[in-house]
């Protein structure tokens, strides 16, 4: 009973985080991908004018809240025509993520495939059923049992983000196979480079799945982008019989979304000025820790979207976690998002300025002694 899942990974950092906040200076964590700006003040407001909440709320949304995904999806995603049939709250993205493989019956002999580098949540989904997990990205691989594909763009923990082939790709070998092929795209407004200019696609974008969204399913987050991760804020746009179908099984099983949340989101994804100032935040503090990361000799991949540097120094990931925390560093082993990551870390852009250029200061240093 009760040990489907290890213990949390988070408990293999303690030591080092302790080791860390030993340093003269105290410790800098840029492990956790938490945000840390104020949540915007006009999002805050809709909270407290929405708190008369009695009653229970819908599972399926309201009808504000889904015209407003409807409409952000249209005005930011290039995803024109939606039906808000096609949409429903989540109580942030985490637990749908992880609740999905048993809401869709699978279990024993089904295969779920997530990104070689992925976000915890999937294996944990698999492992909630008694499903197999298989990393890989490419879909030729993708085995005949495969009932469940993640895909993640732009990725945590490597900022990877699929282009329109790529992504097209994914969706025929799904179909292909008649499994639901779900994209965690909860970073998409947050791109770098090439991306800070081109629309990062989504899954439903007619581009990737043509004009039918059948057996494909977007995943959304607000917890990053609007500062959100408190109020457990998301939702989930596909075709409108699997929400139906979805819907009905959270309404049996208590998985609704507060009421003055459906109402919070709506505000927020109307607002486009509160997420480029936090784009703008984000976009200065990688540039500072990018630049302090690179002097220092790390090989970075990927990174290209998303709120983390995907890093390397060539050697075994715990190594660099314990030369990191010596720094005063914490920083994530690549190891926790699968095998693939064995000689990576993850450096999380979500801490103060402060921490930021505090965090760069002491690996330039360490990178100028290390050169004399
Ligand atoms: C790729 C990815 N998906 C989903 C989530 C979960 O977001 P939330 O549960 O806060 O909505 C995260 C959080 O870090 C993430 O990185």
């Amino acid at each position: 009973m009760f040990d489907r899942l290890p213990e949390y990974p988070w408990e293999q950092l303690k030591p080092y985080a302790a080791k860390a906040a030993l340093h003269p200076g105290g410790a800098v964590d840029l492990s956790v991908g938490s945000p840390v700006d104020p949540t915007p003040s006009i999002i805050q407001d809709a909270l407290n004018a929405a708190s008369n909440a009695p009653g229970y709320p819908s599972t399926g949304g309201s009808p504000e809240f889904k015209a407003a995904v409807v409409e952000w999806f249209a005005r930011r995603r290039g995803v024109a025509g939606l039906k808000p049939e096609q949409v429903m709250p989540t109580i942030g993205s985490k637990e749908l993520i992880s609740w999905l493989p048993l809401l869709m019956g699978l279990g024993p002999g089904d295969a779920v495939v997530q990104p070689r580098n992925a976000y915890t949540a999937y294996v944990v989904g698999a492992a909630l059923c008694g499903a197999e997990i298989i990393s890989e990205d490419d879909p030729a691989k993708w085995p005949s049992n495969t009932k469940l594909v993640w895909v993640n763009s732009p990725g945590n923990p490597d900022g990877r983000v699929m282009d329109v082939p790529e992504l097209r790709a994914a969706v025929e070998r799904a179909r292909e196979l008649g499994a639901l092929l779900a994209s965690d795209e909860c970073y998409a407004e947050l791109g770098w480079g090439r991306w800070a200019q081109e629309l990062i696609p989504s899954v439903l974008d007619p581009r990737v799945c043509g004009e039918s969204h059948e057996g494909v399913l977007a995943v959304y987050s607000l917890s990053k982008q609007s500062n959100l991760a408190g109020y457990r804020a998301a939702f989930a746009v596909g075709e409108a019989g699997l929400i139906k179908a979805l819907v009905n099984l959270r309404m049996h099983s208590g998985l609704n979304t507060p009421g003055p949340i459906q109402k919070v989101m709506a505000v927020a994804l109307a607002d486009e000025d509160h997420v480029a100032v936090e784009r703008e935040i984000y976009r200065e503090r990688r540039d500072v820790l990018l630049a302090a990361v690179k002097d220092y000799g790390f090989e970075l991949s990927e990174s290209e979207a998303g709120l983390y540097l995907w890093a390397t120094l060539g050697q075994d990931c715990w190594k660099t976690v314990d030369e990191m925390a010596q720094l005063g560093i914490v920083v994530v082993p690549g190891i926790f998002y699968g095998d693939a990551g064995k000689n990576y870390v993850r450096f999380s852009i979500t801490a103060t300025d402060e921490k930021v250029a505090e965090a760069a200061k002491r690996l330039r240093e360490a990178a100028r002694v290390k050169r004399d």
